[in-house]
């Protein structure tokens, strides 16, 4: 079974489900409020650990009551919480989600806890794979993805300035559309895979510029999209980690995804390796 450590956010979301998403200037009432546990790095945590893997997550929370909550879903699905931190000083990051009827949805993180994670290596399982995104400081992101030694998928998400030796060191990136267009020509680095998802159209994997694989996700009924792009991740990193070929990988990653839109909230959402296996086995 493969080790994967997570280092990266976690978050309480607080989902408004609306008739539709809000203008600049604009209020859009009548929505129905839930919280959900989420933040990437939980979400791809969590992901990865209901596809098979042991994972180990590395995170920062703070001592209020949202810690808990937003901790219980990776607590009761067996992910590692050793190297898990409270910091007094910080609010536990807070995500508010709106979601229409169609799926869609439009994020603002307040990251708290999140900004102050710093990594004590003496804290950290040897893992065979390590997963990070853009919600935790840059500088953490760097050090840890130049020092491990395995494994290595960053999912430059939220789109932000990171140093290029991330790029280059990561075995597999992954971007959406719109993250893609804002890293441009700089994605040029990368010397691993990078992946580009294109939501229900399904997403591609390239290396050095030339494209792999392209896979489309078997017809899902999507209700809320969050967390889709963190199951991807987490099913693509395994994947490529275990030694699988990349359409292959790709073709289960694309699966996985389309199974997150089909149940409200972010980590209640998160397809088991069964269910990936049965919805892949159901499509042509
Ligand atoms: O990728 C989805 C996640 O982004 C949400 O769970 C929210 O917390 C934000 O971090």
């Amino acid at each position: 079974m493969l080790h994967a450590l997570v280092v990266g956010s976690v978050n309480l979301d607080l989902a408004a489900r609306v008739a539709r998403l809000p203008l600049p200037g604009e209020t859009v009432s009548g929505a129905t409020l839930e919280y959900f546990p989420g933040g990437k790095g939980g979400n791809q945590a969590l992901a990865a650990r209901r596809l098979g893997a042991r994972v180990s997550l590395c995170a920062a929370v703070g001592t209020d009551g949202h810690a808990d909550d937003a901790l219980a879903l990776l607590a009761a699905g067996g992910v590692d919480l050793t190297a898990v931190e409270r910091i007094d000083s910080r609010p536990t990051g807070l995500a508010m989600i709106a979601v229409t009827p169609e799926g869609d949805n439009q994020i603002v993180v307040a990251p708290g806890a999140n900004k102050a994670l710093a990594v004590r290596g003496d804290r950290l399982p040897d893992a065979d794979l390590l997963i990070c995104q853009l919600e935790t400081p840059a500088a953490v992101v760097a050090d840890i993805v130049t020092s491990f030694e395995g494994f290595v998928c960053v999912n430059l998400a939220p789109a932000r300035e990171v140093d290029v030796v991330v790029l280059q060191r990561a075995d597999l990136l992954v971007v959406n559309e719109t993250e893609a267009a804002w890293y441009g020509d700089s994605l040029l680095a990368a010397n691993g895979f990078v992946a580009t998802t294109y939501g229900a159209d399904g997403a591609a994997l390239a290396r050095n510029g030339v494209i792999l694989a392209e896979a489309t996700p078997p017809a899902v009924q999507a209700v809320d999209s969050t967390g889709a792009g963190d199951t991807f991740t987490a099913a693509l990193a395994l994947g490529l980690a275990a030694g699988r070929a990349a359409p292959d990988a790709l073709r289960y990653a694309c699966a996985a995804g389309a199974l997150a839109t089909t149940r409200r909230g972010a980590q209640p959402s998160l397809p088991s390796a069964g269910e990936v296996r049965r919805l892949l086995e159901r499509s042509p």
